[in-house]
């Protein structure tokens, strides 16, 4: 029996990518599968997508070459650009697309010996402060030097990151960033991509002709205040496990490491074959929602590393061997992770690789 099943719902990937084409028209869509594919599995997500958009984004070359060795012909752009001048040599090798931060990967890219130029996008800062220079005497010396470089193809490309656009009480902020990015685009001639996932559902003004979704297309919503079904969105990943063990309780039991749960009443506790070291995080609070036999139940005590326990309540029914889903469509990642402190993004990125894959 595999113990837990991260089962990927390939109808909900084209689903969803055809909900945001439609809210972002012509534009072109760049799949933003970095760390896994979101923890999805990026071969997976590629090969479904690889019809249906434009490139794919991801964070490390390691990440781009594995695309390619696994037959992915589209666009590949590295969202953080080159570290060295030997990447610059497989960026010719493997025909990726590089993001430009700053003066040292405009060095490498200028000093590397390579025959066939690069397509490159200059990469700014326009209120994050993570990567790319705010600097307009700094953006223009790299601008200009890459124009006039001869490893690089022109017209070069502009992008930058939105800081703020999922963010309630932040509205100015956001406003203010997305005129910075169309202040330096005035100088440019080639493509534009600012638009994140909260951008394309929110911000119409942060369109650009070329857009790059994240979790949205893996049918999470990026909104506190709005859930992806609201988005018309379809959850890709279901997390599921199984009830291995079962026991009656009596009122004022104690429940796993450190006690942490105390039976509030005579009930029934089932263990799930599911811990932290599968991805489920440990940070999980008492009264976190399981979907099992139809309803919602809660969890119980502290998340073990390969166990968790869960309040099925009196007289449940619930057996050995029963279904438990830990995130999915009749458990939304956003509740999870809310009630985690975190954001859905970790949540997936960090199912662990002993969990078994399933696509559909
Ligand atoms: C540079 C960059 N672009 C696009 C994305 C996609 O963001 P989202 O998943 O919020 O759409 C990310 C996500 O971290 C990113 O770092």
């Amino acid at each position: 029996m595999e113990s837990v099943t991260a089962l990927i719902d390939k109808g909900a990937l084209l689903h969803n990518i055809e909900v945001i084409q439609k809210k972002v028209g012509d534009a072109k869509i760049i799949a933003v599968i970095k760390a896994n594919g979101y923890g999805h599995g990026a071969i997976e997500v590629a090969k479904t997508l690889q019809d249906r958009v434009v490139g794919f984004a991801v964070a490390r070359i390691g990440e781009a070459i594995e695309l390619r060795k696994d037959g992915i012909e589209n666009p590949i752009f590295l969202l953080e650009g080159v570290y060295s001048d030997d990447e610059v040599l497989l960026l010719e090798k493997y025909n990726l697309y590089t993001a430009v931060h700053d003066l040292n990967q405009l060095r490498s890219i200028e000093r590397a010996p390579i025959k066939e130029p690069i397509h490159v996008w200059l990469q700014v800062d326009i209120g994050m402060h993570r990567l790319g220079s705010d600097d307009p005497r700094v953006i223009s010396e790299i601008k200009s030097r890459l124009e006039h470089c001869d490893h690089v193809i022109k017209p070069i490309g502009l992008l930058s990151h939105l800081s703020v656009a999922d963010t309630d009480g932040e509205e100015d902020y956001n406003a203010e960033e997305i005129s910075n990015f169309f202040k330096f685009a005035k100088d440019m001639t080639g493509d534009l991509c600012l638009t994140n996932s909260a951008a394309i559902f929110r911000w119409k003004n942060a369109h650009t002709p070329w857009v790059r979704p994240g979790i949205v297309m893996y049918g999470i919503s990026p909104f506190e205040d709005v859930s992806a079904q609201d988005l018309d969105l379809i959850p890709v990943m279901t997390l599921k496990s199984k009830i291995i063990a079962i026991h009656n309780l009596k009122k004022g039991a104690k429940v796993g490491y450190g006690a942490y749960y105390v039976a509030p009443q005579d009930t029934t506790l089932g263990i799930v074959a599911c811990g932290y070291g599968d991805g489920y995080p440990r940070t999980a609070p008492n009264g976190t929602p399981v979907y099992v036999n139809g309803r919602i139940a809660r969890t119980a005590g502290h998340v073990c590393m390969d166990m968790l326990f869960v309040d099925l309540g009196v007289n449940s029914g619930d057996k050995i061997g029963d279904e438990v889903i830990l995130w999915g469509r009749d458990v939304p990642v956003e509740t999870v992770a809310k009630l985690c402190n975190t954001i859905p993004y970790e949540l997936v990125c960090h199912v662990m690789p002993r969990v078994n894959f399933v696509y559909k």
